[in-house]
């Protein structure tokens, strides 16, 4: 009965490895693959235990049941021999976790030993979405964050509002996003041309459960390089006249109390100079900050609204119907996509063309 419970288990655990639902049993890093050792290696000591616990329990229920003829068993009072098994061998057991518990606690705070390279990352904790700073690179991004191969990440976790927590299950475990704490951590991605799901696994909210993010690992350094040099030009500028024009008068009017535009209603790709915390670290507001996602390279994305919804391009062609895109869907009523967040915006219906047309031009 246990071998078929403990079996029943690990299939309900198996099934959680399907190709796009993120597993901590999936690793692809090497921060990932030495938490999930620490899993298999405690799951199979608690099994051994289980399952020798229960058939001794299992056994001896038959073997030395109550049967009619039986005569009253030999009263024991204390046995040293057994006491000191029973204390020895569960002390034995929980060295052995803590030891491995404790390697993998040192391997998840040092920086992982397949690369010298490293880049840093400062993600800020929204209600209810990621930000991402670069700041070698003086770039800022929203939903996803693009890192190359083989290249530690060493990420710098803030929040101003709430404690939010940073998971990307294929690549790293859960750490907290706590106002007036720094948190830090490191991971690395040992697969290139891949995209992993990342969670925010604190409670934080009403959307606590859409505040999601992707990690995009490029093929190579180069291709991240050049993903970063376009990251930091300055906004695509529409031609005189265009849609994309009349979409950037839009904005301007509706949108930049809330959302900066590198070119077109701010200067640099950040919104602040960041100070050695980081940016908008201060505890009560967003100071000095906007408090939506900065929009430059906003066409070069593929989620929105904290991954509420995929930017699905190819439905939103601005000249024609937009009753599957996602970004007019969201413009024109961002309360009913994602109930409680904080963008509440009147865009005419005779406007949203040429806004979808002007965010999708910004590559
Ligand atoms: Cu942020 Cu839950």
């Amino acid at each position: 009965a246990s071998l078929v419970a403990g079996l029943a288990l690990t299939s309900i655990l198996l099934t959680a490895c399907g190709e796009n639902s993120p597993s901590i049993l999936d690793p692809a890093g090497p921060i990932a693959r030495s938490e999930s050792n620490v899993f298999w290696i405690i799951l199979i000591i608690a099994a051994v235990v289980f399952v020798g616990v229960e058939g001794v329990l299992i056994y001896s229920t038959i073997r030395f049941r109550e049967r009619p003829d039986s005569p009253t068993p030999p009263q024991i009072h204390g046995n040293t021999t057994v006491e000191l098994i029973w204390t020895i061998i569960p002390a034995v057991v929980l060295l052995a976790v803590l030891s491995v518990t404790i390697k993998g606690i040192f391997d998840v705070a040092t920086p992982p030993a397949n690369s010298n390279k490293t880049i840093e990352v400062t993600a800020y904790g929204h209600q209810w979405w990621w930000e991402f700073y670069y700041p070698e690179y003086k770039m800022t991004t929203a939903d996803t964050l693009v890192i190359p191969p083989h290249t530690n990440v060493h990420v710098k976790l803030y929040s101003n509002n709430v404690i939010h927590s940073f998971w990307v299950p294929a690549l790293t475990g859960k750490t907290d996003v706590i106002p007036g704490h720094d948190n830090e951590k490191w991971f690395s991605a040992d697969t290139a041309d891949k995209t992993y799901v990342g969670i925010c696994a604190e409670y934080c909210g009403t959307q606590h459960a859409n505040m999601r993010f992707d990690v995009k690992v490029t093929h190579d350094n180069n291709d991240f390089l050049s993903w970063a040099q376009l990251q930091q030009q300055a906004a695509a500028v529409p031609a005189p006249g265009s849609l994309e024009a009349k979409g950037q008068e839009v904005f301007k009017n509706q949108c930049t109390t809330c959302h900066g535009i590198v070119g077109v209603s701010q200067s640099t790709p950040y919104l602040q100079d960041p100070n050695p915390a980081g940016r908008c670290d201060d505890p009560t507001k967003d100071n000095g900050c906007l408090i939506g996602p900065n929009l430059t390279h906003f066409g070069s994305r593929h989620l929105i609204a904290g991954g509420v919804l995929d930017y699905n391009q190819q439905d939103c062609n601005p000249g024609g119907d937009l009753s599957n895109c996602n970004l007019a869907k969201w413009i024109s009523d961002p309360q009913k996509v994602k109930p409680g967040n904080d963008m509440s915006v009147n865009v005419d219906k005779s406007d949203l063309p040429a806004l979808v047309a002007y965010l999708e031009s910004l590559k």
